[in-house]
């Protein structure tokens, strides 16, 4: 196997800007194939290609760049959504030929989004997607496996080969993990970095790991470490609308909260990544008010400038992720 990888993963619960760092790097040219390595369409990546923005939620972005693209064993897929998505994509240009599904992929029922909305979405705040019903299945060995189910499509079966440079494609992220989140306030699926083995390569192959990170936290769905309250805090609703915090997939209005740098640490070290992105500095220079959490949320500090804060979170970063090697503040929405 001549193969190398690369990751990108979110450090936080997801919406860290994982797509543009994704699309970025694909368009460098020196990936041979683009994978997922877990969860459906409930994620929601916005990309900009051309200047123009598109949202895609299960497709990896290497079909912006004419790329092949995989849906890997651990993903899930719900198959009507999956073709709308391909339509979307063909109706916008882009070539759907190269976008390949695992034989090993998990199929979404139609029933295990009912599921979802009936028993789950409410009390967990869970994107109606049928995530972790499909999951459970899966889990049951009582799943619909891709290759059953496209057995008149096999053309969009990926062949299970690996070779060249793969860029893996995080979704969700660090604290919606099903082990290492607050669980049961997670995910069904694992968003680490190591999860990217399960496309099926060994970890020795991963190269460098991207992690995708805010400079302040924000929070779709049911979370105690994120009650409510803080959707009432004039601050952090003005910091939220700066953002244009809403999700992607489901249209709500995400909790926003300082960002908490004993967690981003934590996360940094976990997925074990050499290069760190953090986005959306305007949005806080914007908002002209900087702070971040130390020791689990409980102290909080406040800087005078973008450019102190910014100092202080490399040098805890450098201090205590000995891997990171480059450690980058993004402002543009477009680009890195
Ligand atoms: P599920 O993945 O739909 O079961 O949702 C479980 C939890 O993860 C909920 O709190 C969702 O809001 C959250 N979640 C799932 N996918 C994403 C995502 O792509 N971005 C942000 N939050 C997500
Ligand atoms: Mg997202």
């Amino acid at each position: 196997m001549h193969l190398t990888a690369d990751v990108v993963v979110g450090l936080a619960w997801g919406d860290e800007a994982k797509g543009k760092i994704t699309s970025e790097l694909a368009a460098t040219g020196q990936y041979d194939a683009v994978a997922r390595w877990a969860g459906g369409n409930n994620a929601g990546h916005t990309v900009y290609v051309g200047g123009k923005k598109y949202k895609t939620h299960l497709i990896p972005s290497g079909v912006f760049h004419g790329i092949p693209s995989i849906i890997g064993p651990g993903c899930v897929l719900h198959p009507a959504s999956f073709q709308e998505e391909l339509n979307y994509l063909e109706e916008n240009g882009f070539d759907t030929s190269l976008v390949r599904v695992s034989p090993k992929c998990h199929i979404v029922k139609d029933e295990y989004i009912e599921f979802d909305k009936a028993n789950l979405a409410a009390k967990l705040g869970t994107t109606s997607k049928g995530i972790a019903p499909a999951y459970s299945a899966k889990s049951a060995r009582t799943g619909v496996l891709a290759k059953e189910y496209f057995a008149d499509r096999p053309e969009i079966l990926w062949d299970e080969k690996l070779s060249g440079t793969l860029l893996c494609e995080g979704a969700q992220g660090t604290w919606l993990d099903l082990d290492h989140g607050n669980y049961p306030y997670v995910t069904s699926s694992t968003t680490l970095a190591y999860g990217a083995c399960s496309i099926g390569f060994p970890p020795q192959l991963i190269k460098e790991v991207w992690g995708a990170a805010k400079i302040y936290d924000t929070r779709s769905g049911e979370d105690p470490l994120f009650p409510n309250r803080l959707l009432d805090d004039p601050i952090l609703t003005e910091l939220g609308e700066l953002g244009a915090e809403y999700g992607v997939t489901t249209g709500r209005r995400r909790k926003c909260n300082w960002l908490n740098l004993e967690r981003l640490i934590k996360s940094i070290q976990i997925n074990g990544c050499t290069n760190v992105v953090i986005s959306k500095c305007d949005v806080l220079e914007e908002l002209g008010i900087f702070k971040a959490y130390y020791g689990e949320g409980i102290e909080l500090s406040t800087f005078d400038s973008l450019e102190d804060m910014q100092m202080e979170i490399s040098e805890y970063i450098r201090m205590h992720c000995p891997l990171v090697r480059r450690i980058i503040y993004s402002s543009s929405p477009e680009t890195i």
